[in-house]
């Protein structure tokens, strides 16, 4: 009894010491549950991976104060046993972190269960954006959510310029999670979502079917996938079948298909030929190259039938790291032993209210969520309780696996390389089908059915359409304007149209009608001149227009004889005119001023130097003024008024010369009034809305004339209102433009452009089309390729401008405004020269003009003392060169003849240099013995009348006005 009772206590006091030993050494265990579908060879080798990696940890720090302890369970791919697993391992093994459920749908209901029970949940797979640490706080994503790779998604569809697609998405918690990012990220690069098209992960082949054949019906041939590898496997196979991964298909898978390219089948892999895919980009290391292949090891070991399945996924990498935060995360936090608490609560329904919660639950998720470290998947950091990643790899599924073709990041968006410098492309990518270029994501017929372009059937204005059936053959052959924009168009179109013209002879009686083909669905769309109307527009809806827009009308002109006759005085305005006599008489004025006392040429009886003063002017014109002038004074004023004469008449000749060129063609008649008012006829283009837009005017149905061809237009013009034709054809731009290239003479076009829209294309209403030909035909107007086209059909533009508008009336006549400059100049100079002159005389003179006694007679002194002064500035000045010399002649012809007795005083006088007063006294005198001859001396008397026979008269003019005593005594 002894010994087994002392044995008993000796092995008792063994074992208190071993666990105090255990205490002091060895590590407190921390148990961590693990919720992994271990039915799929995945969760096998994600259970190595964690296991891996909390060997990895303790074996790199051995002196841990804590050590994981894990705990599997298996899902079994239910989200109820999946919870069930996470009850027993909260419960029943007290673990105090669970490692994640792999799908999203699990994933939330272990992640309600966990924050209840305060047990962090940590998923390295539930990438459901549904789930988020804001609502379950102890959930912890080690991955990032998929409305992260909406973005790339959306940036591989910008890079082809795709704008509409279709969705595939699982019907799951995984598969739909994503679809409010993805609206919004495809709304970002302006892309539409046609269609979304769920399909459940246990769907049948006929049901996969029923998904394929209702998208494949839809214009866009763009599928986005966000689907897990399992279904998409099969989605693709069942898309081969129907034909959809062939030329024109694009598909643009998730991570669901690119993160998992390793564990499709080789003939999956084939199915899947073009697909562009994402997949979370990691470095290849040396790290995860050993990683890797001692996952495959062991894997081998542990479970030989799984070894054909053994590369690289980005999953393993995650479960790695997210079991290595784990463990970093416990020793970090020293978490204790597990201490849970029994809720106190009255009733309790199931093991669900009878859960515990763990004391130690917020320290750990703290650690947790603040672990960092160099994982083999990159850097270990969370941020709202989720992994961020750092960029996407965009690969292309092409032979048997995936070729990287660009990268996405955050920053830089889609580039080529990691480089953030490299090109902002994707490398070449090989579409589904292999076609040569890349699809255009869109088919306007998606059954093969050709659409039926209606194009009317024209009697006149062929340029626009054209309808030609050949009559050996039978062939039909439609060209025009209209047509090789239509087809230019559709070249540029990012999808290929196939569609065929069809003549239609409802355009004869009315487009309207014609356009209503299109709304009763007879026809896809019309081509033509179809003008762009608000009531058409309510029927059908139409692209931007191709012409120019708006409608006038044509008239014929003829020959203005109106105004011939008077046209010379037209090209100076009346001003000009007033301004220009104006200043040839001022200018006459001023040389007669100056050079009248010194200028022979310039004296004379007042009417010779009146007209003197008019002829000298105006002789300027043609440059023949024939007086020879003695003042530098007046040669100044000549020579500017001469350049000033030159100017104007060059100006005259040319605007004249403009005037007679211009003016011959006058339109008939200018203004709509006008026609109504005459009650003329007026003609329009058959089946034009132009019709009703006149009765609207006012014009009567009766006045009206319908023509179909520009010939007809030029002979109705041509005969005129009153003999069967018209006054006036109103018709649209374009082809008013045509007829006047055609009948470049005798017509113009006149009048307001009233406002229309230009012709374009017909598409039914709210067609998807519409906005792409509209895009299509802008870039073609700012193309090259327009005015070919337009060249080829209408001819050279300009090439026939006829008498185009510009030139009715209205080349305007020159105005004063224009020549004021001149004006200026020459009046200041003329001005001037006067002041200088004046002031000159005034000097000279002024003691003969201070002695000047103011005549006798009525009126102020000082305007008899101005009648004295202009009798002093009237008479010649005898010191000037030409009085001086000429008058020493005359006195030697006087004295050589002998007739003449010369006077002693003048001649001593005359002879005199030094003063102003003896030769001015002499000059006076002589004028004064001119008239009162009787009583004045015979020498004065033979000196004027041999050297002023011609100006006896004036001079005998001013003496009988001015004559006074008192002056011919002071004179004296
Ligand atoms: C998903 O990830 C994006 C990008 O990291 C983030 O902005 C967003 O908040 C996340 N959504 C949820 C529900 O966690
Ligand atoms: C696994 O990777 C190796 C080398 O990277 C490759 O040769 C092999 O084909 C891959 N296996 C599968 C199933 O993809
Ligand atoms: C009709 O078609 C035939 C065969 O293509 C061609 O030789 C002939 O010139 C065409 N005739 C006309 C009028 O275009």
């Amino acid at each position: 009894m002894h010994v087994p009772s002392s044995l008993f206590v000796s092995f008792h006091l063994l074992l208190a010491a071993a666990v105090v030993a255990t205490a002091q050494n060895a590590p407190s265990l921390v148990r961590v549950g693990v919720i992994l579908d271990l039915t799929l060879s995945i969760g096998h080798q994600g259970r190595i991976g964690i296991q891996m990696a909390v060997e990895d940890y303790y074996a790199a720090h051995p002196a841990s104060a804590t050590k994981v302890v894990l705990h599997f369970r298996d899902s079994e791919g239910d989200v109820l046993r999946a919870a069930s697993a996470a009850m027993d391992l909260i419960k029943n093994a007290q673990v105090q972190a669970i490692i994640g459920p792999p799908t999203s749908a699990e994933a939330e209901f272990v992640s309600h269960i966990g924050d209840r029970a305060h047990v962090p949940v940590l998923s390295y797979s539930a990438t459901s954006p549904e789930l988020s640490a804001a609502q379950t706080p102890f959930f912890v994503r080690t991955t990032a959510n998929d409305s992260f790779q909406t973005a790339p998604v959306a940036a591989v569809l910008r890079a082809f310029n795709w704008r509409a697609v279709a969705v595939l998405y699982e019907d799951s918690s995984y598969g739909m999670g994503i679809l409010p990012a993805l609206a919004d990220a495809l709304q970002g690069v302006s892309a539409k979502i046609m269609d979304r098209a769920s399909v459940p992960s246990d769907a049948d082949d006929a049901r996969i079917d029923a998904v394929l054949y209702h998208l494949m019906a839809m214009p866009t041939r763009v599928f986005v996938v966000h689907m897990l590898y399992p279904l998409a496997a099969r989605l693709f196979r069942r898309a081969k079948k129907a034909g959809m991964m062939s030329e024109e298909y694009v598909w643009v898978a998730t991570d669901g298909v690119g993160g998992f390219i390793e564990w499709l089948s080789p003939e999956n892999v084939d199915a899947m030929q073009g697909v562009v895919s994402l997949q979370p980009y990691v470095e290849l290391t040396d790290d995860v190259k050993n990683f890797s292949a001692r996952l495959r090891e062991r894997s081998r070991l542990e479970n030989p039938s799984d070894a054909d399945v053994v590369n690289l996924t980005l999953m393993r990498l995650w479960s790695y790291d997210t079991a290595w935060a784990i463990a970093s995360a416990v020793e970090a936090a020293g978490v204790p032993s597990p201490a849970f608490q029994t809720p106190q609560q009255g009733t309790a329904l199931t093991d669900l209210d009878r859960l515990g919660v763990s004391a130690t639950g917020a320290t750990l998720l703290k650690a947790v969520l603040t672990t960092t470290f160099d994982g083999i998947a990159g850097k270990f950091k969370l941020v709202d309780g989720q992994l961020q990643l750092q960029a996407y790899e965009v690969v292309n599924i092409i032979g048997k696996g995936a070729r990287t073709v660009g990268f996405w990041t955050p920053e830089f968006g889609i580039t080529k390389d990691l480089n953030p410098d490299s090109a902002k492309v994707l490398k070449q990518i090989l579409w589904p089908g292999e076609p040569r270029s890349t699809p255009k994501g869109w088919t306007v017929s998606p059954n093969g059915r050709m659409l039926l372009v209606a194009v009317p059937v024209k009697n006149g204005f062929k340029q626009f359409v054209d309808i030609a059936v050949n009559s050996t053959t039978g062939e039909t052959k439609i060209t025009g304007y209209c047509i090789d924009v239509f087809d230019e168009v559709m070249k540029s179109l990012p999808y290929p149209v196939s569609y065929r013209y069809v003549p239609n002879n409802d355009s004869f009686e009315s487009y309207n009608n014609f356009v209503n083909l299109v709304r009763d669905q007879e026809v896809d769309m019309i081509v033509g001149d179809v003008t762009i109307t608000a009531s058409r527009m309510a029927e059908v809806d139409f692209t931007m227009p191709f012409t120019e827009s708006g409608w006038s009308m044509v008239v014929t002109v003829q020959k203005d004889t109106s105004s011939t006759m008077w046209i010379f005085v037209q090209p100076l305005s009346t001003s000009l005119w007033l301004a220009s006599l104006a200043f040839f008489i001022f200018t006459g004025f001023v040389v007669w001023m100056i050079e009248h006392r010194i200028n022979p040429e310039f004296r004379g009886t007042p009417w010779q130097q009146f007209g003197l003063i008019f002829y000298f002017a105006f002789s300027t014109l043609v440059f023949s003024h024939k007086e020879k002038l003695e003042s530098n004074l007046s040669r100044l004023v000549v020579i500017i008024w001469v350049f000033v004469v030159l100017i104007l008449t060059s100006s005259y000749t040319a605007s004249l010369t403009s005037m007679l060129t211009v003016q011959k063609l006058q339109p008939t008649v200018t203004n709509v009034r006008e026609l109504q008012r005459r009650g003329h006829y007026i003609g329009y283009q058959e089946g034009s809305f132009i019709k009703s837009s006149l009765t609207k005017m006012g014009f009567e149905e009766s006045k009206m004339r319908m023509y179909s061809s520009e010939d007809e237009y030029a002979d109705a013009l041509s005969r005129g209102s009153a003999n069967g034709g018209v006054a006036a054809v109103f018709d649209e731009i374009p082809y008013l433009k045509l007829f006047l290239s055609q009948y470049c003479d005798g017509y113009m076009m006149v009048g307001p452009i009233y406002k229309t829209d230009g012709l374009a294309f017909v598409f039914p209403r709210d067609s998807s089309m519409t906005g792409d030909v509209s895009r299509g035909i802008l870039t073609l107007a700012e193309s090259e390729k327009m005015t070919k086209i337009e060249k080829a059909w209408f001819g050279e533009p300009g090439a026939c401008r006829g008498p185009s508008s510009a030139a009715i009336g209205s080349s305007s006549n020159l105005s004063f405004q224009s020549f004021a400059g001149l004006f200026i100049i020459t009046g200041v100079a003329s001005s001037l020269m006067l002041l200088v002159y004046l002031a000159t005389f005034a000097y000279r003179e002024r003691d003969e003009l201070r002695a000047a006694e103011p005549t006798a007679g009525s009126g102020s002194v000082s305007l008899r003392k101005l009648r004295a002064w202009m009798q002093h500035y009237d008479r010649k000045d005898l010191r000037s060169p030409t009085f001086k010399t000429w008058n020493d002649e005359s006195l030697r012809n006087g004295n050589e003849s002998g007739n003449r007795v010369p006077s002693p005083r003048w001649m001593g006088e005359g002879s005199q240099r030094n003063g102003a007063t003896s030769p001015f006294s002499v000059s006076v005198r002589s004028e004064v013995n001119v008239v009162s001859s009787v009583e004045e001396t015979p020498a004065s008397d033979a000196l004027d009348n041999s050297s002023e026979q011609e100006e006896e008269g004036a001079t005998i003019n001013s003496l009988e006005i001015t004559q006074s005593p008192s002056f011919v005594q002071s004179s004296r």
